[in-house]
């Protein structure tokens, strides 16, 4: 099969999410990573593709959109992975080329730029795939199968959180700043990371978050953006549910948990423990599910009992981009440009309900 001739956008030196995008896109032999415009900077732009063996190099991302269009063996995607406000004008520059994106989350900083996103992406032919990593994870695919297939019965409940402890303190530096910069972010937790628990409440239960009632706190004194989002939930189907997303909670890490009950059964993964899900039908002792189980059928690259990781998620991702671009169209197990949508429908209701003293607001 041939690879994919891939290209990055952001992602230079001392970038932090740039590298697992990299290394994602190469664990499956699916991609080739032949260009770049890996900063903002020309010099660090340079610089930081001669570090990587990147012989295009590019200092603008519209230029490169540009020219790899035109040449024979031009980009046939590109990974967009820099702050939340340039994700509009780059996929812009890149889905007109006919370029397919593959963008970090959340969507845009703002719903407007998400909605604006829909309508480019409608006119163009190439495809658009939003990074949300959790969803790679096979023992979460196998949550969302035994909640679709029924085992669970119908969902009462769903219960999710993310919870960090780096921005504690007012911290600086390269990752911090444009995350606590309203104008690069968008927002702050409810954004960075509320983004990724609402999409996995959703992906798991396989129900639409309707409404939220939302408590946004800022605890660290003179930060411009939320540093902590809690809030109750109502679904699709009648289901109820919480979501808790926080960057200033010491002795946390990234702790990214989801519980969906059921009428009939429960499951409860966590990033942790993340090659495990416990699945607890009522009325039976709780049974720890592995991909070494009889009844697993999702895709691993190891043999049971040899963990995979965050990684290994986060190829599954670019590996199931890959079969996207070859068949045209991006399934429903894969993060899409709908979810990115909903995801800033999700984050907007959420600000709108905090500022009116936590009312429950309609997406
Ligand atoms: N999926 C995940 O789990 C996950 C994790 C972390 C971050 N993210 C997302 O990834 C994105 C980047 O986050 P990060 O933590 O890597 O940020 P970062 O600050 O570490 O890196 C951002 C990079 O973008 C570059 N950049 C900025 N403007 C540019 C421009 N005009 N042209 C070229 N490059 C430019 C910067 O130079 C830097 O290299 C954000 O949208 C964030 O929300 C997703």
């Amino acid at each position: 099969m041939n690879r994919i001739r891939l290209g990055m956008v952001g992602g230079g030196q001392g970038a932090f999410i740039g590298a697992v995008h990299r290394m994602a896109a190469r664990l499956d032999d699916r991609f080739d990573l032949v260009a770049g415009a890996l900063s903002s900077n020309a010099a660090r732009a340079q610089a930081s593709a001669d570090e990587i063996g990147l012989s295009r190099s590019y200092s603008d991302y519209r230029d490169m959109a540009l020219a790899e269009a035109a040449r024979e063996d031009g980009i046939q995607a590109v990974s967009i992975v820099t702050p939340n406000n340039m994700h509009l004008p780059m996929a812009k520059a890149f889905l007109e080329a006919g370029i397919h994106v593959i963008c970090d989350k959340p969507m845009t900083a703002t719903l407007a730029e998400a909605e604006e996103l829909v309508q480019i992406a409608a006119g163009s032919k190439a495809l658009f795939v939003l990074t949300h990593t959790y969803a790679g994870y096979h023992m979460v695919r196998e949550a969302r199968r035994l909640v679709a297939e029924g085992a669970l019965g119908k969902i009462r409940m769903v219960h999710v959180e993310y919870v960090q402890d780096w921005l504690s303190e007012p911290v600086t530096g390269k990752q911090a700043d444009w995350r606590v910069d309203p104008a690069q972010s968008g927002g702050g937790a409810i954004g960075d990371i509320g983004s990724h628990a609402a999409h996995l409440a959703r992906y798991t239960s396989g129900l639409e978050i309707e409404a939220v009632a939302a408590q946004l706190s800022t605890f660290v004194e003179g930060r411009k953006v939320d540093d902590d989002a809690q809030m109750l939930l109502r679904l699709s189907g009648g289901a109820k549910g919480m979501l808790w997303a926080s960057q200033v909670a010491p002795g946390h890490e990234n702790d990214i948990r989801v519980r969906v009950i059921g009428d009939k059964a429960s499951v409860d993964w966590c990033q942790t423990r993340c090659n495990e899900l416990r699945f607890a039908p009522l009325g039976e002792a709780p049974r720890i599910l592995t991909t070494g189980g009889a009844g697993f059928q999702g895709q691993t690259r190891v043999p049971a009992g040899h963990p995979e990781g965050y990684l290994e998620a986060f190829a599954q991702i670019y590996s199931d981009a890959a079969d996207a671009i070859l068949a045209g169209s991006v399934p429903d197990h894969l993060p899409s440009l709908q979810d990115g949508l909903k995801g800033m429908r999700f984050i907007a209701a959420s600000v709108r309900s905090s500022a009116d003293d936590a009312r429950w607001t309609r997406l």
